[in-house]
Formats: structure tokens, sequence, C-alpha cells
């Protein structure tokens, strides 16, 4: 498999970049990188329905949900040791004693979505190392345990290998039963893999975009900086980098390289490292699911999480990774494309000390002599005619989001920035996806006019039997029948001429177009 990809590979520079070759998994979610919590970072095995509806209260109350941390993922040790006399997976009883169902239930009234852990083979990881009892690993449950998830509302699997046997294709197969059992269940569900857990590390060995919306391409992450593996555990923030960087070119919507579950806040790291570990992430365009104690964040932490620009980076609708444009192994520069022409830069220090790092617009894709460089964490602006610098202290990533040029229309910017009177905008949708029993549409919401908009709000009427599954780029207030999409915070701006895009999946036929589409601003 390694020599396949390898023959694939263009030589450039000396680096072999892997072509993508495969096409995403079309299930019509995690159109971009999905945003959440996961239990395992900070609690391991130690879980239960008290401490999840605790994280989920927590990540409403903190305003992180509505930012897009929507997935609240409960990782290993949640269900009973035992399947039932039927064989159905069940939730641990004194761990969960309202059951999964009920779980997913609470997390949905309060407009989060509901992921669970699960492996492939018959132990989970906490199983395998005996720190759980029993057996229950979804080998020859395949179908049984799709359906047992997707009746609990489950919107977000993630499946570990965690087994040192089996080769990469018997992996590919066998990661492949359950993508197809989680489609034969018709929800619409986030497929997260693990190929490396206890295993030759195989996840930077393809592109598994066949196979999966999301890959580790790492062993576990920890809370440190450099723990000197290049792909063994445990890894810190810089080892995972150095693994993920040259996979830029699997990412795309609906499939994403993931170097796993986030560490700031949880200690072991300066503040400048913790925010580079996340704009790392962002501009990566990894997923961004927090692993500290939500109810307990300093204000180090919910400023790093909370970064508007940075959350803008990373969830923008291209869904691209940022390419390497240099590293002479201390400075690092990495350039990511985005929706509006604009291109997000990072400014990566790996060595010890304080540098500068320069790069130019040329070498990130834009040409003109004049743009306007955003720092995505002071939010000052600041122009330039084609020099793109900084000091950079040990450890820190600047970044920029750099617009103008002329390849690049002008920036709508995350944050709001007064302007003139609306200019008012209008909402064109297209039909993307159509499989018969569910669809996905996009919505692009058009400023016409000169200034720019703050603001826009998509009302809408569904064909009958429609009801929304997934909406990703908006705020939705409805599931069925005449439904009204608001803007996030960080794509309400649209500058004059320029246009923002929300997507959907739904329940029903797509051959009717959904009627009495307008757009308004405030
Ligand atoms: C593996 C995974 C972790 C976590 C544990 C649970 O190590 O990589 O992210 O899910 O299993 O046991």
């Amino acid at each position: 498999m390694v020599r396949t990809l390898l023959a694939a590979g263009i030589l450039v520079g000396g680096l072999i970049v892997l072509e993508d070759q495969a096409g995403a998994l079309d299930n019509g979610v995690a159109r971009t990188p999905p945003m959440g919590w996961n239990s395992w970072n900070t609690f391991g095995c130690n879980i239960n329905e008290t401490l999840i509806k605790q994280m989920a209260d927590a990540i409403v109350n903190s305003g992180l949900r509505d930012l897009g941390y929507k997935y609240v993922v409960v990782d290993d040790c949640w269900f009973d040791p035992t399947r039932d006399s039927a064989g159905n997976l069940r939730g641990n009883p004194s761990r969960f004693p309202g059951g999964m169902k009920a779980l997913g239930d609470y997390l949905h009234a309060k407009g989060l979505k509901f992921g669970i852990y699960q492996v492939p083979v018959d132990k989970t990881c906490a199983q395998y190392f005996g720190s759980y009892p029993g057996a229950t690993g979804s080998q020859g449950h395949e179908v049984q345990d799709a359906k047992q998830f997707a009746a609990w509302g489950v919107d977000y699997l993630k499946y570990d290998w965690c087994s040192p046997s089996g080769t990469i294709d018997d992996q590919v197969r066998t990661f492949a039963k359950m993508r197809d059992a989680l489609a034969a269940t018709g929800r619409p569900i986030v497929y997260s893999i693990n190929p490396n857990s206890i295993h030759a590390k195989t996840g930077p060995q393809r592109n598994w975009g066949d196979v999966a919306n999301l890959w580790r391409t790492t062993e576990d992450i920890t809370n440190k900086w450099n723990t000197g593996q290049t792909n063994g555990y445990p890894m810190g923030i810089q080892n995972i980098v150095d693994v993920t960087v040259p996979l830029a070119s699997y990412a795309k919507p609906g499939a994403f390289n993931d170097p796993d579950m986030m560490e700031i806040g949880r200690g072991g790291m300066t503040d400048t490292e913790m925010r580079s570990h996340f704009a790392l992430w962002a501009i990566m365009a990894s997923p961004l699911i927090a692993g500290n104690d939500l109810r307990s964040m300093d204000p180090a932490t919910t400023t790093i999480l909370k970064n508007q620009n940075l959350i803008a980076i990373n969830q923008d609708p291209l869904g691209l990774q940022a390419r390497q444009v240099s590293n002479d192994g201390t400075r690092r520069v990495l350039a990511k494309k985005l929706g509006n022409g604009d291109v997000a830069v990072a400014l990566f220090n790996q060595g010890a000390s304080t540098t500068t790092i320069s790069t130019t617009a040329s070498a990130i894709g834009l040409t003109g002599d004049s743009f306007t460089l955003r720092d995505a964490w002071t939010n000052t602006v600041s122009s330039s005619t084609g020099t793109i610098s900084a000091a950079v202290p040990s450890h820190g990533t600047v970044v920029y989001r750099v617009s103008g040029g002329t390849s690049s229309t002008p920036t709508p910017t995350p944050t709001p920035t007064p302007s003139g009177p609306p200019d008012g905008c209008t909402a064109t949708y297209r039909l993307v996806n159509d499989w018969g029993t569910g669809f996905q549409s996009e919505v692009t919401v058009s400023n016409p006019g000169p200034s720019a908009i703050d603001g826009w709000t998509v009302k809408m009427t569904l064909a009958g039997g429609q009801t929304i599954t997934s909406l990703w780029n908006g705020v939705n207030t409805g599931t069925s029948g005449a439904i009204a999409v608001k803007n996030t915070p960080y794509n309400g701006t649209i500058a004059g001429s320029g246009s923002a895009t929300f997507g959907f999946t739904a329940n029903g036929s797509g051959s009717t177009t959904p009627t009495g589409i307008t757009c308004t601003t405030p």
C-alpha cells in the first residue's frame, strides 16, 4: 500500500506530495471539521451520565456551543460489560442509569450532537488493557450496533482499532463494514476512525477519505509540547504537526485528517504553546474537539477556545488543510486558502528562541501589491505590499488572514465591523446530493450591495416530509415546516459583493425544492 501511494506521488522540491486519489465519504456530514468535546483526555474511564450532562451544560453556558462546539463525545467505558440476551449493546446501568437514548435526547434538546466510542475488534481499548471488564467490541455485530447507535440518536461514532493485529488492508475492509452499516441506518453519523492504537501507524499511510469522515494520523496525544516520539505513545504537539502537515492534500469537505483531541486547558504547556496548538489545529482543518474540563476553564483557556478568527479559518467551507510553504527546521510557514479568496498563513516558530519568520503574498498564492493582514490573536489589521512577517516567540504561531491582491476579493472578517446601512441579501438554494430517503443542500447568501452586511437570516418552507437532520455554517431554528437559519458568529459579516454558504442534510426526498426562500439583514 505504501508503495502504491508513493508511486502515485509527485516529487516536488525533494518532497513527496501525496495526491488525493480517494473520493470523500459522501454522507453529508463533517462538511467542515467537527467541533465539540470528548471525555477521554481528562476523565479517561471515569465517566458517567451526570458528568456528561454537566459538560453539555458547560458547553452551552460558556458560549462554546454557539461558536460551533456541538459534538459531545462519550469515549471508552460507557457500556455494560455484557451484551443483552439478543446481543444488543446497552449503557452501563450504574454509570448511565437513564440509558444512552435519554442521554442523546438531553444533548439534542440543548442543540448539541451525541458522539459515542466503540471498536471494530472484540475489546475496547480499556477492555484490552484490563482496566474495564468484558469484550463488547462490534466484531460480528456491526449492523446490529449501527442500528442501535442510530436508535439512540448517535451523531458521531469514534471507532478505534485498538489491536496489534491486522494488515492495513484488513483495517480498510473492517472499517468499511461499519461505514456501510452506518450508511444503511439512514441517519447521518460522522464516522471517525483511529487505525493507529496499539498497531503499526497506518493512519498516515493512505488517504482514508474513502472509508471515514475523520481518521487519526497519530498515536494518542498528551499535554506536552514534544515527547520526542515520531509516531509512538504519547505524542506532543510538535510531533503530531510533523506527521500531519504532509497529509494536507487529503482534506476536503467530508474528509479530514484528525490529529487527536485538544489538550488546551490541561496544563503541561505554556500559554504560547497552548495558543500554537489551537492555531495549528485550526489551520490544519483539524476537528476542534476540546479535551479539558469545561466546568472549570481559566480565562486563558476560554480565550483560546473561543478565538473566532481561528474558528472561521478552521470552519471555512472549502475544507482545505494548510499546505506547507516553507520549513527550515525552525521557521515553518503554512498557508490555507479560504472560500472568499483570502489566505490564512501561519508563521510557526519551532525553535527555542524568538525569531522573525517571513514569507510573501506570492508564496502563499496571492498576486498584487496591496494586502491587508488581520492578526488572528490581536485582531489588529495592517497593510503590506507583499511581505508577511512577524517576530514569533519560541513555540509560538502567528496567524494572519491575508486579503487583497488580484486573485482575492475584499475580506469578510469574522469580527463585525461598523459599516454603512445594510444593503440586504439574497439567498440561492442548490441541491447537492439526493439519496432518496435524504438529501444534502446548500444555500449561498450573497450581498449584492457595495458595503458589508452584519448578520443575515434565511427563511424558507421545507416541502412536506422534509426534516432537517444536520446543519452547518448557520444556526437553525426549527426542524420541519417553516424554518429560519441565522448566521453563525463567524460568517455574519459579508463584504460588498461577497457571499457566505451554509449547508444542511434533511430526511425526505430532495426532489422538491423548499419554497419562499428569503434573506433578510437585521
Ligand atoms: C485509544 C484512543 C483514545 C481513547 C482510548 C480509550 O487509546 O486512541 O483516543 O479513545 O483508546 O480507551
